[in-house]
């Protein structure tokens, strides 16, 4: 097949902080599914991913588990690879940061970053979040703790080099203006205009408190800040600035796959630095949302986070991918389930898909002697049957151009549905009692057979394995060719082998009770193992704190914050003003007439402009955060 051109696709590298979860798996699994429908379709398709290996954080946790970094990472990004090897994952090119030809890379992009003038020393000043490794500046902090996390961060204070972002606002601003397709969806492109509006601080890429990462090559005390190091990998992997054969080849990406919370670095930072080192910029960056459980992240302290090694084992590779694919919408948040994992799995794969296929390998056996037979009827049902199956491929061809992985499988399922309706419609068991009919028994034999041959190819990117098995029970042979979907009739005299069923049916409340087994088995209840805590504090110290109890009598957001809300607050005999960052969480009237605690003694502080007196307790729960609430007088104290 002649080939339509290049396509480079890319996964975000991965943290080896931990093994991975169904979260990093859902976005591998789309790469990997738009990588198989592109080679489909005739494109010359390089699929990158890998692991983000160095940083403070990586650094921790090997200190933590007495080995050296190197040996944390090689451990975990063995596992990474087992498990996109079990995965069927068919990455072309997996990039380690560790790796030489990495490190080496980044250090010339550095020089040349340097040589251009966009890189210079100066002292660092700022907060410093260790789990996120971000810098935040004063006014990113909400209630003075990580806008991202909402952890507590640390003020650094250390020579460090800096990248000129701010020389590039300008021209990143225009390239999302004059180029809506740069960043998808449109939320989080609106969301990044607004961001570069604020204006873009120059961006420190150097620490010298940590040496895990890879040295400054003008200065070896200090290692390049991770997010220079990461986000070079998706063109040091391709060779730059060394090797341009292969660089040339199949850059510029034809999109980054990114999660939601990556999307500023892709979108913002990553351009500029192509800018600055004169690398033409990637076509497109997406932003796909996060699986959450209960409402919130994925957490190891949570015990909720989900392996799909256990869900592969017991359901197969291609019904998790089935699943991952149909069920979210692209850029959407989704809520990750067992139960609606099991009923997609029994409605759409065993009883649509996995009866037509049982349904029509052994009626062609009993009807047929186990051969395809030529059709040489048509009446309106077989008409419209044969008029959906060679049109569902374009549609399919549009969704994936638009990442709707769910509405390509939603149109294949349609076929799947129409044919087992057709079954119903013919009723076949009829037709061979009368052998004035055989014609038509056979045209229906024949329809079936070919719907499902054409249903083979179109789940090809989404469940390859699946296609192997209807292929092989249908006698199909040969290679899979996407145009093959758009033309009916090619099958004639092959040899149908019936086998076992191809996703048997689950018994869906047992299922549910031995996954929850073996979530408890994996991550036993957490009986009183003690929290990572803050040191120890004296008697006197709690103390000073004078926690009161205040109601909230009025809120309203803050006019120049989008995350603050502006609370009048009574405590007894005083009424004042607090400011919280909990915009993203409650409106306003939400908050109203609450009783919370507060700390009432916290020195006053200006906020964007307006004065904050005390803060109120939340409790930091998962994604939404919760007020201490009681409901004691306004103004008793809390002790
Ligand atoms: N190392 C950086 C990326 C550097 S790319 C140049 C990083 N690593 S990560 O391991 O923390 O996250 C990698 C990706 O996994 C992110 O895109 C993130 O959104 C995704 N996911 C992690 N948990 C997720 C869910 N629960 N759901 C969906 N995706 C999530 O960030």
């Amino acid at each position: 097949m002649e080939s339509k051109g290049k396509y480079y696709i890319t996964t975000p590298i991965y943290y080896p902080s931990s093994n991975l979860h169904i979260g990093h798996t859902y976005c591998t699994v789309m790469a990997d599914a738009m990588a198989r429908f592109k080679r489909l379709s005739g494109y010359d398709v390089h699929f990158l991913t890998g692991t983000d290996e160095h940083g403070l954080k990586i650094q921790q946790i090997a200190e933590k588990e007495g080995v050296t970094p190197q040996e944390y990472v090689d451990r975990i990004v063995a596992g990474v690879k087992d498990l996109w090897k079990t995965m069927e994952i068919s990455y072309d090119d997996f990039i380690r940061t560790t790796e030489e030809r990495h490190v080496s890379r980044v250090q010339q992009i550095f020089n040349k970053m340097n040589e251009k003038g966009d890189i210079y020393k100066s002292e660092y000043e700022g907060w410093y979040c260790t789990p996120c490794e971000s810098f935040w500046t004063e006014s990113q902090l909400v209630d003075g703790c990580c806008p991202d996390c909402g952890r507590k961060v640390e003020k650094a204070h250390e020579e460090a080099y800096f990248f000129r972002l701010s020389k590039y606002q300008d021209r990143i601003l225009d390239l999302f203006e004059n180029n809506p397709d740069f960043l998808k969806p449109d939320t989080r492109r609106h969301e990044m205009i607004e961001f570069v509006k604020q204006g873009l601080e120059d961006l420190c890429i150097s620490r010298s408190t940590f040496d895990w990462g890879i040295q400054v090559p003008i200065d070896p005390k200090h290692v390049i800040y991770v997010w220079l190091d990461a986000l070079t990998n998706y063109i040091t992997a391709l060779g730059y600035p060394d090797d341009p054969e292969e660089f040339n080849h199949y850059w510029p990406a034809d999109v980054h796959l990114v999660g939601k919370e990556i999307v500023r670095f892709h979108s913002i930072i990553w351009p500029a630095m192509l800018m600055s080192l004169d690398v033409p910029l990637p076509k497109q960056v997406l932003g796909h949302g996060w699986l959450l459980i209960d409402g919130g992240k994925m957490s190891k302290s949570k015990g909720n986070v989900v392996d799909p090694v256990v869900l592969i084992n017991r359901y197969g590779i291609d019904a998790l991918k089935y699943f991952l694919l149909r069920e979210y919408t692209f850029g959407q948040d989704g809520v990750f389930t067992n139960e609606v994992m099991l009923k997609r799995m029994n409605f759409d794969l065993a009883n649509d898909l996995g009866n037509l296929v049982s349904r029509t390998a052994a009626m062609i056996e009993k009807y047929c002697g186990g051969i395809v037979p030529p059709a040489t009827t048509e009446d309106d049902i077989d008409r419209e049957l044969k008029t959906l199956a060679v049109g569902v491929a374009p549609k399919v061809e549009a969704d994936m151009n638009r990442f709707a992985f769910n509405n390509a499988l939603e149109n294949i399922w349609t076929l799947v549905r129409r044919a087992n309706k057709y079954i119903d419609e013919k009723t076949p068991w009829i037709l061979a009692k009368d052998e004035a009919r055989k014609a038509e028994l056979d045209t229906c034999m024949h329809n079936l057979a070919e719907s499902l041959r054409i249903i083979a190819i179109l789940i090809y990117p989404y469940m390859h394995t699946t296609t192997e098995k209807i292929n092989e029970q249908m006698g199909i042979t040969g290679e899979i060719l996407w145009e093959n979907a758009m033309t009916f009739d090619l099958l004639d005299g092959n040899r149908v082998n019936r086998g076992e069923p191809i996703f048997p049916r689950l018994d869906i409340e047992k299922e549910l009770k031995e996954l929850d087994d073996l979530r408890k088995a994996a991550a036993p209840e957490p009986e009183n193992i003690p929290l990572e805590l803050k040191p120890t504090i004296e008697f006197d110290d709690f103390a000073k704190l004078d926690l009161r109890v205040g109601e909230i009598i009025s809120a309203e957001k803050h006019p120049k914050a989008d995350k603050l809300l502006v609370f009048q607050v009574k405590m007894g005999t005083e009424t004042r003003q607090i400011i919280s960052g909990v915009a993203k969480d409650y409106k306003p009237e939400e908050m109203v007439g609450k009783k919370m605690v507060v700390v009432a003694n916290l020195k006053p502080r200006m906020l964007r402009g307006l004065e904050s007196h005390g803060m109120f307790l939340f409790a930091q729960d998962g994604e939404r955060t919760q007020p201490v609430e009681t409901t004691a007088a306004s103004g008793s104290a809390v002790e």
